[in-house]
């Protein structure tokens, strides 16, 4: 086969060139030359197409109520919490990539949702370019998802893969409802001369795997690894080409992962899948917030349980303790932080120190979410300014107390949606007593309360009065 022709284009202005070169002649812009393929025709017409069904032709209008849901185009994995954080299981002819650091976990957790699909359905394939197949299969193998007492037989496929050909060529002789690619980085197209991982690279290949899920309807998973900028796949130049984008997440040392849908053009991209990795594979996690609070200290300064929506706009509620240390001063200043963001923490501490007359100043202060789940939603203010306070005077908050709200520049304790949500959270593991942001209080009925006494707050010199014994 004649290689395909392919000219560089410049990613700032549009410029092209024969040649790669380290600096755009048209704009100026450096290393902003990519590599492409030169296409004849208009490549990608069948792209947008949606997964759901073929639907009426091109350019010919029909009324929005006449299209009727296709239930049959969504399959469970059988894992319930990635099916959930998908928005009810796998949408066939859906393109979706998994992004997380190295050894979090996404071949495992690819392996687990592929052995579960291959049960019910006629046949998964999985497409394996970083591991040798017999790594896999023994894998498969440890985790009792083949070769147990009911054989799979030709259900779980797997194949050895470096060129996205390769794949395709796989598919067309399996005909999966599934396919996992592991990974996405090392899969060449033979087309370009760019090197596997590089953006030409990535966005040729995806682009072929999409049309791949389109063509044969089969629900496609890459793997990505997340990159030194955090990005998935590079550059995040993976993210508009694929339907679904889902983070797996974990801090090295800890058993829980997190499974965030940052994108989701088939459900909402809010709900999170908690996992614990244990040695018989991922475990879902039904209930998060016992294994968070499982080993909480009895009565220690610097420890205060918040109810959060881990992801923001979530509908689910989890409660983390989080964790504050605060050393003699002398040290400099240090700010440390882990699960919370490192400028909110600041912030925080200017506004302890200024409208609730904590010396903070030159004092080194840690923060910690415990279990190493990251929280970025505002209502974590609340209960981490409470966490500093009681370090800072060494005394500990009541040990039945929940929190949440978000704190403003002048120390005012604002308010945060979804109060019943957290309420109830904390209610069913115990919680008596709740520091609630006082506008949040107010809109809320008894029946929300869930039995909890909600102790509405203005400021957060009167959440620390309240909270602290
Ligand atoms: P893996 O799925 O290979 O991660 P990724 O594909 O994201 O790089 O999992 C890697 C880690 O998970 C590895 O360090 C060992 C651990 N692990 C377990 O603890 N239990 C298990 O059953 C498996 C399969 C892996
Ligand atoms: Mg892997």
């Amino acid at each position: 086969m004649a290689k395909a022709s392919t000219q560089y284009v410049c990613q700032g202005c549009g410029a092209t060139s024969p040649r790669w070169l380290g600096r755009c002649p048209a704009c100026g812009g450096w290393n902003t030359l990519v590599e492409e393929l030169v296409k004849k025709g208009p490549r990608g017409a069948a792209r947008g197409a949606g997964a759901l069904g073929e639907g009426p032709a091109r350019g010919t209008p029909v009324p929005i109520e006449s299209i009727e849901e296709d239930a049959a185009a969504r399959m469970p994995t059988g894992i319930a919490e990635l099916d959930r954080v998908l928005g009810g299981g796998v949408v066939l002819g859906s393109v979706a990539l998994v992004g997380g650091d190295p050894g979090v976990g996404k071949s495992t957790l690819l392996l687990q949702a592929l052995a579960g699909i291959a049960r019910r359905g006629p046949c998964a394939l999985y497409a394996s370019g970083e591991e040798s197949i017999a790594q896999v299969a023994l894998r498969a193998r440890r985790l009792g998802l083949a070769f147990g007492e009911v054989p799979l037989g030709d259900r779980l496929q797997i194949v050895g893969v470096s060129d996205v050909a390769e794949v395709e060529q796989a598919a067309q002789i399996a005909k999966p409802t599934a396919i996992v690619i592991d990974s996405v980085q090392v899969i060449r197209s033979a087309d370009l001369e760019s090197a596997p991982g590089s953006v030409s690279q990535l966005r040729e290949v995806t682009s072929r795997l999409v049309d791949l899920a389109k063509r044969t309807h089969a629900a496609v998973f890459l793997v990505g690894h997340v990159t030194k900028e955090g990005a998935i796949a590079g550059p995040k130049v993976l993210e508009h080409l694929v339907d679904v984008v889902l983070s797996f997440e974990g801090e090295r040392g800890h058993a829980f992962r997190a499974l965030r849908a940052s994108k989701n053009r088939f459900g909402s991209a809010t709900e999170v899948g908690v996992f614990e990795m244990s040695p018989a594979g991922l475990r879902e996690v039904p209930n998060p917030s016992e294994l968070f609070l499982a080993e909480r200290p009895a009565h220690a300064a610097g420890s205060v349980v918040a109810s959060v929506t881990p992801q923001t706009g979530g509908a689910r509620a989890v409660l983390v303790e989080v964790q504050a240390l605060v050393g003699v001063s002398g040290g400099g200043g240090r700010r440390t932080a882990q699960g919370v963001d490192t400028a909110r923490l600041a912030m925080l501490l200017a506004v302890l120190e200024r409208k609730a007359g904590l010396q903070l100043m030159g004092a080194d202060v840690f923060a910690n979410i415990a279990g190493g789940l990251a929280i970025d939603e505002p209502a974590i203010d609340l209960p981490l300014a409470l966490a500093i306070a009681s370090a800072a005077r060494n005394r500990p908050c009541a040990r039945d107390l929940v929190a949440f709200g978000e704190v403003g520049l002048a120390g005012e304790v604002r308010g945060v949606p979804r109060g019943a949500t957290r309420l109830a959270e904390a209610a069913s593991m115990g919680f008596k007593r709740a520091l609630v942001p006082a506008s949040t209080a107010e809109r809320m009925s008894a029946a929300d309360r869930a039995g909890v006494e909600v102790v509405p707050v203005h400021d957060v010199e009167e959440a620390i009065a309240a909270a602290l014994e």
